[in-house]
């Protein structure tokens, strides 16, 4: 604690004012040695501790402290590859294919978004950066039909499959499959953290290296504020990052942001034992999962935006070997079956690298699908695209982009395009709460506060054109 740097990576500011505020937060991973540390630092025993690994951040000439520098050079840019976690099937939005094969705006998918990202990317600074997709057993088939389409371009497109582990009965504690060609369901991909093992064993590290590639730019594929490019429309900060590693030859950085209510059970950075390490929810006992929600204790999370510098992680890979905590993950498969996944976080590699530290980025670098009422969000007149980048509309008139909460009947992605004959114009919409059995119309516009509350039984449709502005409205209404 006491050899922390107390400075933002953003604003620069270093002073006692975050000491306290360090001191105030609660400690959740409780050990010996930190106790002791508290002690010595006048720390009451369960009060203290802990988080942001905020880095001091060195001074280049003409750069605001705390701020990133603002140049990249095509050098720079010529040994970055981009690199997409790919393998998870968006179970939560009820996908049973890749989510990033899913049409997200203007016809095209997660990926296509990202190939025209890097495609203007390489135009527009005459540079190669390649993109690269860690798929699993589950989302292969799927990507390679997108992007066979790409064949004939410019942008090289690598993939490399991602481990398959077997699912282990929660009751027996036996591995679920009988054979290596057991039933898909039998198996799962291990979490995005298997990225630095896939890497390494299909070949494609190597590669990267022997093609002098030095950074690698990873991001989940379904984030689509991951940009890889510098667009000042939107303060992205992404080469400034970029540029920022080679000047502080930090081995790794994380992107993290300002946590908000939507967002407490992202993993964030904590200071275990004067190390830098990722602490994800599952890792906290039950009795301190409050305080790791709470957005005034624990003020930033990670975005899973990771920037890893490859040599550093080659001798990591030869050496000790990326040892990373395993999250339990128990889950019950679509036949009922109680089942116990063991996954790793591609972000909990952080403790293995030089230098490694979070920079804070602005909300704008980390925009996930989630879920149907993120993926209206995307879709909707809020958002319109330049070269696969998401800029917001200049005509809406606030900077926060509407609150949208679609209930249960909305969950799954088949019943949601059931559900919107045609995306609603909200560009005037402040916030949406829809439950129950309800069908919008074409061309619906909402604007304000509008709640749409269908009781059990009943159905609520939404005609075509109408208007609703700071509306209630429940019962059983056909418009
Ligand atoms: P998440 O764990 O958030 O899952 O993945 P998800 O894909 O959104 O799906 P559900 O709804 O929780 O099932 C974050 C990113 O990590 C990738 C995913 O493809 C996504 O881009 N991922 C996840 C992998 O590449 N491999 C995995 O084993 C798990």
């Amino acid at each position: 604690v006491s050899n922390m740097h107390f400075k933002s990576a953003t604003t620069g500011v270093t002073t006692k004012t975050m000491r306290n505020e360090l001191n105030r937060l609660v400690q959740t991973v409780a050990d010996p040695t930190t106790k002791r540390k508290c002690r010595e630092q006048g720390l009451r025993h369960g009060d203290a501790v802990l988080l942001l690994p905020l880095h001091t951040l060195p001074h280049r000439k003409g750069q605001e402290p705390g701020t990133l520098p603002k140049v990249t050079t095509p050098d720079a840019l010529n040994k970055l590859a981009v690199l997409k976690v790919n393998g998870g099937l968006g179970t939560s939005m009820g996908m049973t294919g890749a989510k990033s094969a899913l049409e997200v705006k203007d016809d095209m998918t997660f990926l296509d978004l990202t190939v025209r990202q890097i495609e203007h990317l390489n135009t527009t600074h005459r540079v190669d950066v390649p993109l690269i997709l860690m798929t699993s057993f589950n989302t292969h088939e799927d990507t390679l039909r997108i992007i066979k389409k790409y064949a004939n371009q410019q942008l090289r497109i690598t993939t490399f499959n991602q481990s398959r582990y077997p699912r282990i009965l929660k009751e027996t504690l036996l591995p679920a499959p009988q054979t290596a060609d057991d039933d898909k369901k039998s198996w799962y991909p291990p979490g995005h953290g298997d990225l630095y093992n896939a890497l390494l064993h299909s070949g494609v590290l190597d590669q990267l290296i022997a093609e002098g590639k030095e950074y690698l730019f990873v991001s989940n594929s379904d984030n689509l504020g991951a940009i890889a490019e510098l667009r000042p429309s939107i303060r992205s900060v992404d080469q400034q990052i970029l540029q920022h590693m080679i000047d502080t030859q930090a081995e790794f950085i994380m992107e993290v942001t300002d946590k908000t209510k939507a967002d407490v059970k992202g993993g964030t950075l904590i200071d275990y034992d004067g190390q830098v390490r990722l602490l994800e929810i599952a890792q906290v006992p039950s009795e301190h999962v409050e305080d790791f929600k709470s957005i005034r204790k624990f003020k930033i999370f990670n975005t899973n935006n990771i920037w890893i510098n490859l040599k550093a992680l080659k001798r990591i890979m030869e050496n000790e070997g990326m040892d990373l905590e395993i999250i339990i993950n128990p889950k019950t498969t679509d036949d009922g079956q109680a089942v116990i996944q063991l996954e790793t976080a591609a972000g909990a590699a952080v403790k293995h690298f030089k230098g490694a530290h979070g920079v804070n980025v602005p909300r704008s670098r980390f925009l996930p699908v989630k879920s149907c009422s993120d993926l209206l969000l995307i879709k909707s007149d809020i958002y319109s695209l330049e070269h696969g980048q998401l800029v917001i509309n200049p005509s809406r008139m606030f900077e926060n982009t509407p609150v949208i909460k679609l209930g249960d009947h909305f969950k799954k992605i088949q019943q949601f395009q059931k559900r919107f004959k045609k995306i609603p114009k909200i560009i005037e919409l402040d916030h949406l709460t829809v439950t129950g059995d309800v069908y919008f119309g074409r061309n619906v516009t909402l604007r304000g506060t509008v709640i749409v509350v269908a009781n059990e039984g009943q159905r609520i449709d939404i005609p075509d054109g109408c208007i609703l502005e700071n509306r209630l409205l429940s019962g059983n209404l056909t418009m």
